[in-house]
């Protein structure tokens, strides 16, 4: 451990002097008060630190001292069910401690050290295992059992192996290594900055089902993928977040609250575990890890919390999971950057925020797919990122907005406008892409094998509509043919009767995949039948008296698709009646 002494502290950042050389990266314990804080630029013994706590108190010439170790996650069980700030330390724990305003320095080991599991073995004595190899399991919740690894690059051969309850810390069974005698512990500990390894990435090959119509089936995001969702404020962001982590078909969930406000953070911590998971008919938090800054921790902590976040659900793909990252929102984290950046003095790119920002965002990204992880035997995992973005003003040609755009494949532009007129989820669908067309069409094909045809001809539709809705701004609707107003007509009940979705209605919050495409088939049903009457002459008007477009409206709140398979039948019923009326067969 190398001492120095604090020369000067600005804000978050304290730059001190060291006996010798420490290194990037390290984690330090700053002032009498041992704050905790991360070297962040280094000249010689001279050193910038990031600090995590409010440095209000400490003074130049108070020690500090270089733990030696990077900023780094301890992975066991007893983090699923847990709030953790962005420095892994449990916010509930810190609660319990010591109130919601956070006396500085206080330390908790981040799990648990007193707590016993029962750790089940996996492997014999005489067993050679690599980094990866699952050893033994821990049922940590009741629906989520944790399954125990060698660390990453440790080998062997299992000499002692052990059935019962010990704690994180006691040795479940020793390992004899090319080194000689190692203890195998239920804990390893990880860099959160530095991706966890694993064998082979593989093509992604389904998507993340959400039971969100809009993204489901417009716009979806592989499993594996990585996806954005900017918004203006009050767009539906956080809404929408909460609803992936309830319904997507994910094993586990990491919800980061990067910086959000306080208030805000405390309605998670109080509001999220009281939420019911639809999968097990348990509580949602069971199979969650939230990282927030309840506290009122500086910001550079919120810049952390992303990589912690991360390691996090790597761990759990890491044992063949498949795991679904949420962060709200990337913009306070960015802002963190841009705030470290101006204090560390660099040059200012693009509105402040540093040069690498790009290069960061990238970093963040890049840690989602769809893996082989670690090991002797072939496991798949997976870890799907989804980024909410604030741009101020909801102007999306700002600098975090459009470097994000660049690294992911599944674009969800949420509009003001929309949020405006309460049409929710307010994802403009003109806006919006999926990269994952071609991955989520194969998946489809399953329940229809004309999905990616119908997916594609409501959205020409829309578009169509976008284009008369221009035109019938100048001459007015009534003045339109009769095939456009037609248009018009069927790009409504796309919006009304499938794209919005209210997340607080008992049936309409989650939509299935197979009533998805029937209620989409449905509407475009309605189209073909409707269509040849018009170009015949049939008034426009008559068309819209139709009974079954109320029916067809008020699908997505019926549960299953019986329903829908009746309005099949009336739309072809009311369709010939009205042919009939007019002698157009
Ligand atoms: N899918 C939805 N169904 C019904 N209402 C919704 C939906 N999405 C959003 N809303 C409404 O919009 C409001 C604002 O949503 P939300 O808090 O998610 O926005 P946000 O983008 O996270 O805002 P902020 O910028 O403040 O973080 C919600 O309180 C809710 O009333
Ligand atoms: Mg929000």
């Amino acid at each position: 451990m190398i001492r120095g002494v604090i020369e000067r502290i600005n804000g978050s950042l304290v730059i001190a002097q060291f006996e010798a050389e420490p290194k990037i990266g390290d984690l330090v314990e700053v002032g009498n008060l041992g704050l905790m804080g991360e070297i962040v630029r280094l000249s010689g013994e001279r050193a910038a630190i990031q600090c995590y706590e409010v440095t209000s108190g400490i003074k130049p010439g108070e020690p500090v001292l270089d733990t030696g170790r990077p900023l780094a996650a301890e992975l066991g069980p007893g983090l699923m069910g847990t709030i953790l700030d962005g420095v892994e330390r449990s916010e509930l724990k810190l609660w319990e401690i010591a109130g919601p305003f956070i006396t500085r320095g206080v330390r908790i080991a981040p799990l648990d050290r007193e707590k016993k599991w029962y750790f089940e073995p996996k492997v014999e004595v005489g067993a050679k295992v690599v980094g990866g190899d699952i050893i033994g399991v821990v049922q940590e919740t009741e629906y989520f059992q944790h399954r125990i690894l060698v660390p990453p690059g440790m080998e062997g051969k299992v000499t002692e192996i052990y059935e019962g309850e010990f704690t994180v810390e006691e040795p479940v069974g020793k390992l004899k290594t090319p080194e000689g005698e190692e203890e195998l512990k239920m804990m390893q500990v990880w860099p959160v900055r530095v991706p966890r390894p694993y064998k082979e990435r593989l093509p992604l090959v389904s998507p993340l089902l959400t039971g969100q119509r809009v993204i489901d089936t417009f716009f979806p995001v592989a499993k594996g993928g990585a996806a954005a969702i900017p918004g203006g404020f009050g767009t539906g962001k956080t809404v929408m977040l909460q609803q992936i982590s309830k319904w997507a078909d994910a094993d586990i969930i990491v919800l980061i609250g990067c910086g959000e406000r306080g208030n805000e953070m405390a309605d998670v911590v109080t509001h999220f575990p009281e939420l019911t998971d639809p999968r097990t008919g348990r509580k949602l938090i069971e199979r969650t890890v939230i990282v927030a800054n309840v506290s009122n921790m500086p910001i550079s902590a919120r810049e952390a919390s992303i990589y912690l976040g991360v390691t996090l659900a790597e761990y759990y793909r890491d044992q063949g999971y498949d795991v679904a990252v949420m962060a709200d929102s990337t913009s306070r984290w960015a802002e963190a950057l841009r705030d470290l950046s101006g204090r560390l003095e660099e040059i200012p790119a693009e509105r402040g925020f540093p040069a690498y920002l790009a290069d960061r965002i990238a970093g963040i990204y890049e840690r989602a797919g769809r893996v082989v992880t670690l090991g002797s035997e072939r496991r798949i995992g997976s870890v799907t990122i989804i980024g909410a973005v604030s741009p101020p003003g909801g102007d999306f040609s700002e600098p975090v907005t459009t470097h994000t755009l660049r690294f992911i494949g599944t674009f969800w532009a949420l509009d003001t406008e929309l949020a405006f007129r309460r049409h929710f989820p307010a994802i403009n669908w003109l806006r919006s892409f999926s990269r994952y067309i071609d991955v989520a069409s194969r998946w489809w094909s399953q329940y229809d094998a004309a999905w990616a045809a119908m997916r594609a001809r409501a959205l020409e539709l829309l578009e169509e509509a976008s284009e008369i809705e221009e035109t019938a701004r100048i001459i007015g609707e009534k003045a339109l043919p009769d095939e456009q107003r037609l248009i018009l007509l069927i790009a409504e009940m796309i919006r009304e009767g499938f794209l919005v979705q209210n997340a607080f209605h008992e049936v309409d919050t989650y939509c299935e995949a197979e009533k998805q495409v029937k209620l989409l088939k449905a509407i475009l049903r309605f189209y073909d039948s409707v269509e040849p009457l018009v170009r015949k002459g049939i008034p426009i008007e008559r068309v819209r008296e139709m009974r079954v477009i109320t029916e067809i409206m008020r699908l997505k709140e019926r549960r299953g698709v019986e329903a829908i398979e009746r309005v099949m039948g009336l739309i072809t019923e009311q369709a010939r009646a009205l042919a009939e009326e007019y002698g157009v067969i």
